[in-house]
């Protein structure tokens, strides 16, 4: 009998992979897997076991983050999100979870650019093809990253428009950051087949949510910043930054207040001033249209424009939310590199996790 395709054998695996390189996997930089126990730098060879239970049931928890110049913002912060995440679903921390420092720093030596996005994955791992939690073989981890994307500049002052999204929001499975992003999926096709930038739910009570991958506050006419309670939504590094970073504008006497309060359909038009997304990629970005209708004057916020640049003031600083991957620890670096000092830009072929014992987030060591 003539196959309608080849047998691979790990001879001809890489071979056939190769083959399969795609413009895409320019902005790939790095992957580990606690699968091999080893990193990749070659995107095309990169897999997860399609049996990992987080593959076949979105069964597993995620986090994205971003290193600019050199330094993770908010790492503590994302992992103390990746943290809960795992706890939601009763999915242990595996063992590569405490290694992610020296894993980090790995990946950005291997990476060889200052300016990246990390994402980690803490997966059910894999076991079978059923929904059974209980049949896989133990958690594993998964950690790529990736060239960092930026919007257009202009976008900024632009601003973007959005539109109310025709079904209700994720309800109580919001603060999770499952790799269950169904719901999330539907919200993005609906902005982009009404021609919208974004797209923002509102739950089955009428009351303001987020966006797919954003969080989304208010300023009201009388000066109040207002984003919605932490229990309706994923609850945004960049969103409780910016919250933070805007109480020095209620000091200067710009902002009134900042509170999670929410806000209900009816009344949305009658108090908003401004409004704006927060996200890690792009950290601030206003909203000036809404439903087809102008935000505020229908340009970008004055508020929104100082939270942008006060936010990446804080991770352009050596400020407690920075953690800089420069600072490879010495016996580490000496293990990974025998020959070479750390060096941005540079590539190695030879760099391992040397460090069991490495604290995740400890911050500018
Ligand atoms: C559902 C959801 N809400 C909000 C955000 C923004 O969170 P952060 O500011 O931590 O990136 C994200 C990020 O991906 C998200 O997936």
């Amino acid at each position: 009998m003539t196959l309608p395709r080849p047998v691979l054998t790990p001879e001809t695996f890489a071979q056939s992979s190769r083959a399969w390189r795609r413009d895409h996997h320019r902005n790939y930089l790095v992957m580990y897997s606690s699968v091999w126990q080893a990193f990749s730098t070659t995107p095309e060879l990169w897999a997860l076991p399609p049996d990992d239970h987080m593959a076949h049931r979105g069964d597993g928890v995620f986090e994205s983050f971003k290193i600019v110049g050199g330094r993770a913002y908010c790492l503590e912060e994302h992992l103390e999100r990746l943290r809960n995440s795992a706890a939601a679903l009763s999915i242990a921390l595996p063992h590569d979870f405490g290694d992610t420092l020296p894993l980090l720093k790995a990946a950005w030596h291997l990476g060889g650019i200052d300016d990246f996005t990390c994402r980690i994955c803490v997966s059910r791992g894999p076991g079978s093809f059923t929904v059974n939690p209980y049949d896989s073989t133990g958690p594993e981890y998964y950690m790529v990253t990736l060239r960092l994307g930026r919007p257009a500049p202009d976008a900024y002052e632009r601003g973007v428009s959005i539109r109310t999204a025709p079904f209700p929001a994720k309800s109580e499975f919001a603060g999770i950051k499952s790799c269950d992003y169904l719901h999330n999926v539907l919200v993005k096709k609906f902005a982009k087949d009404f021609g919208a930038d974004y797209a923002v739910s509102f739950d089955s009570e009428g009351f303001l949510t987020e966006c797919p991958t954003e969080n989304i506050a208010v300023v009201t006419k009388s000066g109040e910043l207002l984003a919605p309670t932490w229990n309706r939504i994923l609850r945004g590094v960049t969103l409780s930054r910016v919250m933070d970073l805007a109480g020095g504008l209620v000091r200067a006497g710009t902002l009134k207040t900042v509170l999670n309060e929410d806000i209900h359909r009816d009344r949305l038009w009658d108090v908003m001033g401004e409004a704006f997304l927060t996200t890690t990629s792009f950290d601030v970005m206003p909203v000036t249209e809404w439903d087809g209708r102008p935000v505020g004057s229908g340009r970008p916020g004055p508020v929104a424009r100082e939270l942008l640049r006060l936010v990446a003031e804080e991770y352009a600083s050596d400020g407690p939310h920075t953690t800089w991957l420069k600072d490879w620890p010495e016996g580490l670096w000496r293990k990974a590199t025998p020959q070479a000092a750390p060096r941005a830009g540079s590539r190695s072929k030879r760099v391992r996790p040397a460090s069991r014992t490495g604290a995740a987030g400890r911050r500018n060591p």
